[in-house]
């Protein structure tokens, strides 16, 4: 459930303070004005307690404190059981990675106390608060009816998270009022590609991705989705050669963002919709199946970031985004290791692992959008375990032809604080994915430098940037990112202001980079 985000404007020495829960944020080098108007409005409550707790106020540590009646204003205050006291760290290294940090501890202090409301004294930045505090507050719960009954037997207790309400000094501009809802809608956005990879695959089929993006209803947005029969047309040999062992139909999903106006720029992404992984005939062994739901992170991300954009409405910035959606499953009609297969661009390729199939849905759907002559190409996709190998769970790896592409896309993650490292493309290991009978073979050969052998197959099926002419050709590869987020699509821990589990990267990241373009 997404927590709503309201604003009241209050008067502290005036106002009743009507909530459960109150965050009160303290520097670890002076104390802020919030702390001190409070402090004094309890008779030194809050003073007392920090000295007693040796709280230092360092970034994101907590205090809990009980506020007892006696130290309320006379008649007032009567719901507010808990002052949550949260350290911001020095007031000069107070940035917004701290930001973030210190309002994640406010709210999961606010879960754990069970309140179903909590309001923030100070907020100097709207936009960060609502996105953070919604990320951290989120859960997947939909499957749990046990937790479901308890927590309607014990209403009293259990309480979820349901309002965060900012008090302003001031009435809010309409810029303030814009940001809050700039950071509702990339959360929203964010968790909207969370519940995705969560979901099941007996749930999430081609089918059902395809139904989450007609969801998406705007203006300026089109959908097109195109089925088996029309993939054949247009020769997705690739994309269908994986599709071709599931019971499930594949889906081949278009959407088109094209505001009115001059286009600055036309973005397309592409993410990988293998809605489930069992590796085909080249079979996974069961652990490394077993959370092969999350194969589809890449085209999650990619219905986050159009839900994002058809409300944002950006001007003068196109995108395009592609899912080949299908699963990959071993049948007695499922493609075979040593099958030789032809993709869109005519590319003959060699299958010496059917696992290797994320690559093989991505060479279609990005030669596919390469017809369309975007400006650059940025692919998200969970398609290397070696990419978890080299970077961990919760770092994405980049790598591109275009480094200037790479580099404004890395700007974005760093803002958004969504960890990437770039690994490099060496011409050198092109030799790998030689193949004997066909142009190429899928899954590269020797077991090394897994996730550049993948970085470079997709490569293979960039098309080259046709110029303003539109006749001629000038050779030069469309510009192209590739985000490897195998480890990042889920965080086996609590991260930073994410959950654990599906982690919803990286939508924040794209939608910043988007609306940087615009
Ligand atoms: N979906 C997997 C990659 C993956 C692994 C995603 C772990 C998330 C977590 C991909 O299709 C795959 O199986 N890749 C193979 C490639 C190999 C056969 C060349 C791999 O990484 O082992
Ligand atoms: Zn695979
Ligand atoms: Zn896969």
């Amino acid at each position: 459930m997404v927590m709503k985000i309201t604003t009241k404007q209050f008067n502290l020495s005036k106002d009743d303070l009507k909530y459960e829960a109150l965050v009160i944020g303290n520097y670890s080098n002076e104390n802020t004005k919030e702390f001190k108007d409070y402090d004094k409005k309890t008779s030194g409550l809050l003073s007392e307690i920090v000295k007693e707790e040796n709280f230092e106020s360092n970034c994101a540590e907590v205090l809990v404190i009980r506020v007892p009646n006696a130290m309320k204003p006379k008649g007032k205050w009567k719901s507010l059981n808990k002052i949550i006291l949260v350290g911001l760290g020095k007031k000069d290294d107070f940035a917004t990675k701290q930001k973030r940090k210190a309002i994640a501890a406010s709210i999961r202090q606010a879960k754990a106390i069970n309140v179903s409301n909590v309001c923030f004294a100070h907020v100097t930045d709207y936009k960060l608060l609502a996105e953070t505090a919604i990320l951290v507050n989120y859960s997947f719960e939909k499957y749990k009816t046990k937790d479901k009954k308890e927590k309607t037997k014990t209403k009293a207790k259990a309480k979820k998270l349901e309002e965060l309400i900012v008090l302003t000094d001031k009435a809010l501009k309409k810029s303030d009022k814009d940001a809050i809802s700039s950071g509702e809608i990339i959360a929203d956005a964010t968790c909207i590609a969370r519940d995705l990879v969560w979901e099941p695959a007996c749930t999430v089929t081609p089918t059902y991705l395809a139904n989450q993006a007609k969801k998406i209803k705007a203006a300026n947005f089109k959908i097109k989705v195109l089925d088996r029969a029309a993939c054949q047309k247009l020769k997705m040999g690739a994309y269908l050669a994986v599709a071709q062992g599931s019971d499930q139909p594949p889906k081949f999903i278009e959407m088109v963002y094209s505001p009115k106006g001059k286009i600055k720029k036309h973005i397309a992404i592409v993410g990988k919709g293998v809605t489930f992984d069992s590796g085909g005939l080249s079979l996974k062994p069961s652990k490394a199946m077993e959370m092969m739901k999350e194969d589809m992170s890449g085209s999650a991300a990619t219905i986050g970031v159009m839900n994002a954009i058809a409300k944002l409405q950006p001007k003068g910035v196109k995108i395009t985004a592609i899912i080949a959606a299908t699963e990959n499953m071993p049948s007695g009609k499922a493609y075979r290791p040593g099958d030789v297969i032809t993709a869109m661009n005519g590319k003959t390729i060699e299958v010496n692992n059917t696992d290797a199939e994320g690559r093989l849905t991505l060479a279609d759907a990005v030669a596919y959008v390469s017809k369309a002559n975007p400006d650059e190409i940025i692919d998200i996709a969970t398609l290397t375990g070696a990419c978890m190998v080299a970077l961990g769970n919760v770092c994405a790896g980049l790598m591109t032809n275009d480094q200037d592409l790479l580099d404004r896309v890395k700007a974005s993650a760093e803002k958004q604080g969504e960890l990437m490292w770039q690994l490099p493309l060496y011409d050198e290991y092109r030799a790998k994915l030689k193949s004997s009978i066909a142009d190429l073979i899928n899954a590269g050969a020797g077991g090394q430098a897994g996730a550049q052998n993948g970085g470079l197959f997709i490569q293979e099926f960039i098309g080259d940037r046709k110029s303003a002419s539109k006749k001629s050709k000038s050779g030069k590869q469309i510009p192209w990112l590739h985000i490897d987020i195998a480890g990042p699509c889920w965080y086996e821990d609590e991260h930073d202001w994410s959950p654990r589990g599906a982690s919803g990267m990286p939508v924040r990241t794209l939608v910043d980079y988007v609306l940087s373009q615009a």
